[in-house]
């Protein structure tokens, strides 16, 4: 029975050691079964007892049993501290901090030239201007011989543009037009149709500004764009004269650009207005002093106007004896380029989420 005894000791050792080591429950429960399972080692030791005799059976079987009890309860605690660890573990793991700041979302927003758009028809709009809209695919009267520029004029060549045939765009040379019927659909190369359009339908005075998309069969580079925004106003009344157009224009650019500017008119040629003017306004980089943005000279070229030809209000259904008025017309991206200084049109149009983000 020595030997029983020795196997006890060593067998308490085994167990020991083994719970000790367990890293979780499924390895503990296979420690378990095989020491105190159905035919674990210890309940073999239980069973051989009956061979034994009597005096050993008791001594050996109080031992055995004793060992039986002590190694349930370091089972138990074993098992108690595994859980104890999961449970950790879990809530480390889902811990969360309900009074940590929560995540913005990313938000997008306006694009530039939306952005400059909506500024600049609040400041007409102060002024007592409405804003309206035209359609970009125009017919060639609308967008020529409305306003007086007939088939075979050569300033249709300035406004070369894309043909709508049978639903789909294709490009015709302008000098291709003459024989083009004048409800010919193309895409509009100035918003200056929409002033028609208006004229046509609501009687003076008016007071209207359109700011749309444009386009023009065009190379493009860093100042031109296949497709591109234009600003057009219009201004009709009895007396409308070039000194209404010269307060409304000045202060338009003082509130825009948020400092005084000078304005300049030259003479220049529109076949819609009589007389036409180019209008410039003081360098915004130099102040007028003269730099190399505006090749020395203190002024920026910014937009074409003049008064509203009569030819324009005839074919509007307006009588000029009684009517006389001003309209100008300016690239918006231009505007917009110069308010944020940016160099290259193309940015606008481009997607590129690292010109965007800074606006
Ligand atoms: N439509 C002209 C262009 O595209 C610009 C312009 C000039 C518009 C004079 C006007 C105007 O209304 O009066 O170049």
């Amino acid at each position: 029975m020595k030997m029983a005894k020795i196997d006890l000791k060593l067998l308490k050792n085994r167990a020991e050691k083994a719970i000790k080591k367990a890293k979780d429950l499924k390895e503990l429960n296979e420690i378990f079964k095989k020491y105190l399972g159905k035919r674990g080692e210890l309940t073999q030791v239980l069973k051989s007892l009956e061979k034994l005799p009597k005096a050993k059976k008791i001594k050996i079987g109080k031992e055995a049993n004793q060992l039986k009890d002590f190694l349930r309860i370091k089972f138990d605690q074993k098992a108690q501290e595994i859980k104890e660890k999961i449970e950790k573990e879990v809530e480390e793991k889902e811990w969360i901090d309900i009074t940590a700041p929560g995540k913005k979302p990313v938000l997008g927003h306006l694009h530039p030239l939306t952005q400059i758009r909506r500024k600049t028809e609040e400041i007409f709009q102060a002024m007592g201007f409405t804003v309206v809209e035209g359609p970009e695919i125009e017919t060639d009267w609308y967008n020529f011989d409305a306003l007086n520029v007939p088939a075979e004029h050569p300033a249709r060549d300035l406004w070369d543009t894309f043909y709508i045939k049978n639903g789909s765009a294709m490009r015709t040379s302008s000098s291709s037009s003459p024989s083009l019927p004048s409800e010919a659909r193309l895409l509009r190369t100035h918003t200056t149709p929409v002033d028609v359009r208006y004229m046509e339908k609501n009687n003076p005075p008016l007071r209207i500004i359109t700011i749309g998309r444009c386009f023009r069969h065009e190379a493009t580079d860093a100042s031109h764009e296949v497709n591109f925004y234009q600003l057009d106003g219009l201004m009709v009344g009895k007396d409308i004269s070039v000194a209404n157009f010269k307060a409304t224009i000045q202060e338009f650019f003082h509130r825009f650009f948020e400092k005084s500017i000078e304005i300049r008119m030259r003479p220049s040629y529109f076949p819609f207005t009589e007389p036409s003017f180019e209008v410039d306004i003081t360098c915004l980089v130099c102040g007028g002093k003269g730099c190399s943005a505006c090749q020395r000279t203190g002024w920026m070229e910014m937009l074409g106007a003049g008064m509203m030809h009569p030819n324009v209000f005839k074919n509007s259904g307006l009588n000029p004896k009684f009517w006389q008025g001003w309209a100008f017309g300016m690239g918006f991206d231009r505007l917009a380029m110069m308010k944020y200084k940016i160099n290259d049109i193309r940015l606008f149009y481009s997607g590129d989420l690292r010109f965007l983000h800074q606006f």
